[in-house]
């Protein structure tokens, strides 16, 4: 469906800064961007914007106005179709825009690096979804964006929507983590799960490109390149170790997909890409290749474009993040978080939601009394009475009746439960949930 980005409204506000001008009429700020790239990431983020306009100015005071689209043709029709003025394939023109924030969601080292450079150069707020250059340039990057004012901001680039960025920046940032591992490539995986039920590799990479997941050159998934410089970041975040400087032992899918598949399975577990990295007594030390796991473990229970991040600290034990790594949705979710952040945002204020009064989801629920021969026949009246169907008997215990019930909101099961104890049975539930 071809949908409509608004053309920018005249500018309104301050140019940059958080702050609004003294004696300024109240409304939201005018936040300028430029966006380099209009494929998943940056269509999604161009639809996004539009989407959530009215929340963003509602919960942060804040009004994004997209001035410059970059892109490689013009001419080429796309998902979200962008206000004509807006496009240029110029890169000279792109850079020329006057704009506070500009978005890099082209992928590659030279245009994007020129681009990074000439923003923060120029003390201007970048983010980035740019892995490769992150992992290549970010240290130096950094450094120029500190000394020109400017941000640099990356969430985006490791792990699509899950915030592992933030968590290690902010969260953890006087947590002694000791290692990271995890799988940071969606494409890599979604191939592997879908091999495991059966699918060709080369059918399960056309899906993955088909669904956004891959690189456009789908090679840096596969051989496990772009995982290496995802980990190579999050060892920076996490350890301080230059990234460009961190030596990643790599090997990915390629050349053998289908033995990796074969070998795990004869080896009893299912097959996985792992990166980590481990700050150990000899320095930081990094590495991305397939990995046996078992099948019921967090890592062999990841499925088709998720991805796992663990954390191991000294003090907080071990922690988990997982979601969605790969994918235009997710990934522009967190350039958006980042747009959010480096515009100077307040701090978000939720649309307020009404209380349910009452809850009439219907769920399923494990019940037992105690007792044995009549207590089965107490319990089947008490549930008629309550106008609650009893679906399966379980097995009883040795002085316990049980059965499970049909879908039943919980105010209904509430009720059926006091029932229960005004009889004395002295009632238990459980919730049954399927899944996580
Ligand atoms: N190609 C990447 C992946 C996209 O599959 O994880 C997200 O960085």
């Amino acid at each position: 469906m071809i949908q409509t980005i608004p053309a920018p409204a005249p500018r309104t506000e301050p140019r940059t800064g958080p702050g609004r001008e003294p004696g300024r009429e109240a409304g939201p700020r005018t936040v300028r961007v430029a966006l380099a790239g209009c494929g998943t990431v940056g269509g999604e983020l161009l639809r996004l914007l539009r989407d959530r306009g009215p929340a963003i100015e509602r919960a942060h005071d804040l009004r994004f106005h997209v001035v410059r689209v970059l892109v490689r043709n013009p001419a080429r029709p796309r998902a979200v179709e962008v206000t004509p003025g807006l496009l240029t394939a110029d890169l000279d023109v792109f850079l020329a825009e006057d704009c506070d924030l500009v978005v890099e969601a082209i992928g590659g080292l030279e245009t994007a690096g020129r681009i990074a450079r000439h923003t923060l150069a120029r003390g201007r707020g970048l983010i980035s979804a740019n892995k490769a250059l992150l992992a290549a340039t970010g240290a130096e990057l950094d450094v120029l964006a500190r000394e020109r004012g400017g941000t640099l901001s990356y969430e985006a680039a490791v792990a699509g929507g899950v915030p592992v960025i933030r968590v290690l920046r902010e969260a953890l940032a006087q947590t002694d983590v000791r290692s990271i591992h995890g799988i940071l490539n969606g494409t890599t995986n979604f191939i592997l799960t879908r091999m495991e039920r059966g699918a060709s590799f080369a059918a399960a990479l056309e899906e993955a490109q088909a669904r956004g997941f891959a690189e456009a050159d789908p090679t840096l998934d596969l051989n496990g390149q772009d995982a290496a410089d995802k980990i190579a970041i999050l060892a920076w975040q996490a350890f301080g170790v230059l990234p460009a400087r961190l030596p990643v032992a790599r090997r990915g899918l390629v050349p053998h997909p289908d033995r990796l598949i074969a070998d795990a399975a004869a080896a009893g577990g299912t097959a996985r890409l792992v990166a980590e990295c481990v700050n150990g007594p000899e320095g930081v030390a990094a590495a991305v290749e397939p990995v046996v796991v078992s099948r019921d473990s967090a890592l062999g229970r990841t499925p088709a474009e998720e991805n796992l991040v663990i954390v191991e600290t000294g003090s907080s034990g071990t922690l988990r993040l997982a979601g969605p790594g790969a994918g235009g949705g997710p990934t522009a979710s967190a350039v958006l978080s980042d747009l959010i952040t480096a515009a100077g945002a307040a701090p978000a204020t939720r649309t307020r939601s009404a209380p349910a009064t009452v809850d009439r989801r219907a769920h399923r629920w494990a019940v037992s009394i105690a007792g044995n021969g009549t207590g089965k026949g107490r319990l089947a009246a008490a549930a008629a009475a309550a106008g609650i169907t009893l679906a399966d008997a379980l097995d009883p215990g040795p002085a316990t009746v049980r059965a499970l019930t049909g879908p039943t909101s919980r105010p209904l099961l509430h009720g059926f439960i006091r029932s229960l104890e005004q009889a004395g049975l002295e009632p238990v539930a459980l919730r049954v949930v399927s899944g996580d």
